[in-house]
């Protein structure tokens, strides 16, 4: 039988290196992508053959849509594991003032910078449309089951205001997995995501590195203890896992207000599902 494939993005340093290890240390052939090619051309090289590094681009829909064909080919047409995890932190902070304010020639204010959501999420939310693309068309060469793992972060379970726009993405992959992970789960793909607390590496500035108290990092290892939960139970989906120190824990989203609250969260579906016609025709929305 041939073995199971992985994705890991930003794999050329930090926690996806960690994970692209790991996976490849379980038998699984890997694939490095990042936008680096000197770290992830390293990393690659330094697992072995069953690792393959491929430049791409998370931000770009064609450069990860061209990612995701490169692996599913080398790995002789199958997909089975990937890994969301390529991230960055705010290219421009939403309390910028003064010169950093530029106005076009209109004179309107020019927007935000908003790399970060492009990167932290909304590649994520493309990746996890890929992915289920080609775990659809792995079955013929053995694979046809789905693990599907993004990288949150603490600050999408908390907030970190020196970051604005990376809460905000974080958040909204705790979001993505809590809403579709229950409906893959029934084609046999899980959707979950890790949260980490501080796990120093090269996203980290410098200077935080350098003052941070040791009893509060998070080592890899920690990371690679969420990673075999997810690889061993089938029906583990939808989650978003806090990881902090050796500790994993297990997040429930905040509990509901009041019984009707508890009634739309858990009894209205059928009524939402019929409304939007789930998986039968595109949603219509009164004029929109
Ligand atoms: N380090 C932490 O404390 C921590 C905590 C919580 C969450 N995270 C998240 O973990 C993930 C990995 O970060 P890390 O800490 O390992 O940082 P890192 O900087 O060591 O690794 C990130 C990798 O992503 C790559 N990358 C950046 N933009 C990319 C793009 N557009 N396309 C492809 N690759 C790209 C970089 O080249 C780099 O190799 C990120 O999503 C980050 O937000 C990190």
């Amino acid at each position: 039988m041939s073995k199971p494939v992985a994705i890991v993005t930003g794999a050329g340093s930090g926690i996806g290196e960690g994970v692209a290890t790991h996976l490849y240390s379980k038998g699984f052939k890997v694939v490095i992508a990042d936008l680096n090619p000197t770290t992830g051309e390293k990393v690659a090289s330094n697992l072995g053959p069953d690792a393959k590094f491929i430049q791409c681009n998370v931000s770009s829909y064609h450069s990860q849509a061209l990612l995701f064909k490169q692996a599913y080919e080398w790995g002789g047409n199958r997909l089975d594991f990937f890994h969301a995890n390529a991230g960055i932190d705010d290219r421009q902070v939403l309390y910028d003032s003064g010169d950093k304010e530029e106005l076009d020639d209109e004179g309107l204010l020019k927007p935000l910078n908003t790399q970060t959501m492009q990167v932290n999420l909304e590649a994520v939310i493309q990746g996890l449309w890929l992915f289920k693309y080609y775990v659809r068309r792995s079955k013929e060469a053995g694979g046809g089951k789905g693990k599907f793992v993004a990288t949150s972060s603490a600050a999408g379970l908390y907030s970190m205001p020196q970051c604005p726009q990376y809460t905000a993405a974080k958040y909204g992959i705790i979001g993505l997995v809590r809403a579709s992970g229950p409906v893959f789960v029934k084609e046999g793909i899980t959707v979950n995501a890790i949260c980490p607390a501080f796990i120093p590496t090269n996203l980290c500035p410098p200077e935080v590195l350098k003052r941070w108290p040791k009893e509060h990092i998070t080592p890899l290892s920690t990371v690679n203890k969420a990673i075999d939960a997810f690889l061993a139970d089938d029906s583990l989906t939808g989650q978003a896992v806090e990881l902090s120190q050796e500790n994993i824990y297990f997040r429930e989203q905040v509990d509901y207000a009041n019984e009707s609250q508890r009634w739309i969260g858990t009894q209205s579906h059928e009524i939402w599902d019929e409304g939007y016609a789930v998986g039968k025709q595109p949603l219509k929305r009164n004029g929109y």
